[in-house]
């Protein structure tokens, strides 16, 4: 029930930081260390290579768990779109370990990759919200969400859960190599979700910028680098899906290999910069819009901001900003549908799952 809510998105916005400290609970052991199933824990161990299958938002929580699963656990992984895997599946390694991530576990277009993926003998694993749901029966393990019903179309609270969850499965994965991760992920997750928490009290400012930005917009471009890049492409797919604003999500180093073409007095730009490394560069890219007549909203982290960033998010570990920097994304979508009149839970010609191919 949204209760006093006036959409569901919005009361599953301001859920993420209990669904983040949830699922802290729910895979710490009687001794405060992370854990899993142990057969669950043997085929990500077993896997000389991980196959990521998603969908959506899921298919961007799955960009951000490549490099978890790469920079952490040193495991070569790989992100697919699960309706082009079909027809068109890369050289597959010798122990290839197929993760399917869906809210729903219901994407048909998901499913059919798992039937193939059966077909050839290879072990699965499904991390969904949904327990006893299509995908997590028949794939071999399931990993939970923790994230309650997700009702409204646009994924908001499953794709941190995701995220999160993601993070763990590579830290129990690098532990069980030996490897060090270099920092206590209980404790980086606890302060990410204060700092969720920080920014779902911002709201009102996040509706000011929403306005600001797009309130006479047909497109709107996120640009990041990096984990900042991933998330871009979700804060792109969240503007479009709700306010039918034509919004595209892009690599900052792209910028001059086609879409500044784009770049019009006015145009909106959020550029992501929680990323230290790349951060001089994705200001770069700000700077050549705005030599172009682009307005643009810089999305920093404290510590490494500068004057006139729009938004700066609290300091976090650098590997799990993207669990923060998609909450004034996902606020200023929401408060572009409700300015449209948009059907903010259901927009038109979308489904909440996709059951059909
Ligand atoms: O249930 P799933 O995670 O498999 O769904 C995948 C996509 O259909 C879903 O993420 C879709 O992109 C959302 N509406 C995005 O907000």
């Amino acid at each position: 029930e949204k209760g006093t809510y006036p959409h569901y998105m919005l009361k599953e916005i301001d859920e993420q930081p209990a669904v983040l400290r949830k699922i802290i609970q729910a895979y710490q052991d009687e001794n405060g260390n992370l854990s899993l199933e142990q057969e669950t824990l043997e085929a990500i161990n077993g896997a000389d290579r991980i196959y990521v299958i998603a969908a959506g938002t899921s298919y961007h929580a799955g960009l951000v768990g490549k490099e978890y699963f790469e920079k952490l656990a040193g495991v070569p992984t790989e992100v697919h779109i699960s309706s082009e895997f079909g027809y068109n599946m890369p050289l597959l390694s010798e122990k290839p370990l197929f993760v399917f991530i869906s809210q729903s576990g219901e994407t048909a277009d998901s499913r059919q990759v798992l039937v193939k993926v059966k077909e050839l003998g290879h072990p699965s694993l499904t991390v969904t919200n949904v327990p006893g749901s299509t995908l997590s029966r028949e794939a071999d393990h399931t990993v939970l969400l923790h994230a309650g019903p997700e009702i409204a179309v646009a994924s908001t609270k499953a794709y941190t859960a995701q995220v999160a969850v993601l993070a763990i499965l590579a830290s129990l994965a690098a532990e069980a190599k030996g490897k060090e991760i270099g920092f206590d992920l209980i404790q980086e997750l606890g302060i990410a979700a204060n700092a969720v928490q920080t920014m779902i009290v911002r709201k009102e400012e996040m509706e000011g910028l929403s306005f600001d930005f797009l309130e006479l917009s047909r497109n709107a471009f996120f640009i990041g680098r990096g984990l900042d890049y991933h998330v871009s492409l979700e804060g792109a797919l969240k503007l479009k899906e709700i306010s039918y604003i034509q919004a595209e999500g892009f690599a900052g180093g792209e910028l001059k290999h086609g879409t500044i073409a784009l770049i019009e007095e006015g145009t909106p730009v959020f550029a992501l910069a929680t990323q230290e490394a790349v951060s001089p560069n994705i200001r770069g890219n700000v700077k050549e819009v705005g030599a172009r007549g682009a307005k643009s909203c810089i999305i920093s982290m404290e510590g490494i901001e500068e004057e006139g960033d729009r938004i700066v998010i609290p300091a976090v570990h650098p590997m799990l900003t993207p669990l923060v920097s998609v909450i004034p994304l996902q606020l200023i979508s929401y408060y572009a549908a409700l300015h449209r009149g948009c059907d903010v839970d259901k927009p038109r010609n979308l489904a909440k799952s996709v059951t059909v191919e």
